[in-house]
């Protein structure tokens, strides 16, 4: 089977990728250790000069094992995760005093030294050794979330496991030092976290989000409090009839089209809200608030179950009476089924 995933990725690389960094010339296993390091969690513009005088006060493994840290700490100042640097120094000096100021050749091997996770270990056997090594940094993690459109968030061993196998699947046997560099870099350059440039990438025929259009919901967020969390309440009235009230979204934005109840903020007044919905609330029943969780917030919406008495004609509120026991064809956003589910099971259609 013919690999043109590395096939495009490589002839992009050969048109448009970066060849003239200063790491790329002279390919020693410490310079590209180094130069891993310090690209671990800084741009690659910021890494050069520091990577320039980096490699003149220390030309090989032996001399900056033999610095004192607070020089190393000193060339590292501005580059910030100064963790990196002291790691740096104690891989020095294991790589001296216990390989014989040569670095190891095996991911496995690399992978103990400190500051040296799975990925920097495959970058480092692929670019500096030529061998074929799997990597997964930042950058290879968004592409291939995209590109597979992986949900879920990478931080998550079961997700990680997943684009690792992509990784895999993806890597080529012959210029593996090439494709590494080309992968990377189409992350760092097109595939860019919040501004994809799709259209100039080699992988988009076959990209899922791009053709999906989703590129920005990958790779997922990591769960928690940091999202943002907006309340709704959700004004679930039945009429006479056992009828529930939808009234349909706006094409465009959040639930596009979708049928849902009509909400209001937690402050609203009910009974206003319903008037303004074409109906006289004759009594309500609050439920505890749900959670529902998008990409970008959480929606804490607290169902509002509602004995009605509509006032207006169905055509004047711009909704549909919608019977939760003869469940009609229409799109329905996930807690708006759930909830009508729950009506069409329960005994009496009213505020039970
Ligand atoms: N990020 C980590 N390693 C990199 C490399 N070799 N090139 C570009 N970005 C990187
Ligand atoms: Fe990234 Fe777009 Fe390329 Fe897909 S097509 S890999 S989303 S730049």
């Amino acid at each position: 089977m013919t690999n043109s995933f590395a096939g495009d990725l490589l002839a992009w690389f050969d048109k448009h990728g970066r060849k003239d960094l200063p790491w790329q010339q002279d390919t020693s296993p410490y310079r590209v250790w180094l130069s891993e390091i310090m690209l671990q969690q800084t741009q690659v513009s910021t890494v050069v000069p520091y990577f320039r005088r980096f490699t003149e006060r220390y030309t090989n493994v032996r001399q900056l094992a033999g610095a004192p840290l607070d020089a190393v700490l000193h060339l590292w100042t501005g580059l910030g995760y100064y963790a990196r640097a002291r790691n740096l120094h104690k891989t020095a000096r294991i790589v001296t005093d216990e390989h014989g100021g040569r670095f190891p050749a095996s991911v496995e091997a690399l992978s103990a030294l400190p500051g040296i996770g799975r990925s920097t270990a495959g970058a480092i056997v692929a670019i500096a050794h030529g061998q074929r090594a799997v990597i997964l940094d930042g950058n290879v993690k968004r592409v291939l979330s995209r590109y597979h459109a992986v949900e879920g968030w990478p931080g998550r061993a079961p997700i990680a496991a997943r684009l690792w196998q992509h990784a895999d699947q993806h890597t080529p046997a012959s210029r593996i030092a090439d494709y590494s560099q080309a992968i990377m870099d189409l992350g760092a350059t097109l595939c860019t976290r919040s501004k994809p440039r799709c259209e100039e990438c080699p992988l988009q025929t076959a990209c899922q989000a791009s053709q999906q259009g989703n590129p920005l919901d990958f790779p997922g967020k990591k769960p928690g409090k940091n999202l943002p969390v907006r309340s709704s309440m959700f004004l679930v009235m039945s009429n006479p009839a056992g009828e529930v009230l939808l009234t349909q979204r706006p094409a465009t934005g959040l639930w596009g089209g979708l049928w849902t109840f009509p909400q209001c903020d937690p402050e609203a007044d009910i009974a206003r809200a319903c008037a303004q919905a074409g109906c006289h609330a004759l009594e309500w029943y609050m439920d505890p608030p749900r959670r529902h969780s998008f990409s970008h917030y959480h929606l804490d919406y607290t169902p509002v179950r509602i004995r009605v008495e509509p006032h207006s004609r169905v055509g004047e509120t711009s909704g549909i009476w919608y019977n939760p026991r003869k469940p009609a064809t229409l799109g329905l956003p996930a807690p708006v089924a759930a909830l009508l589910a729950e009506r069409a099971g329960s005994a009496t259609p009213e505020l039970d």
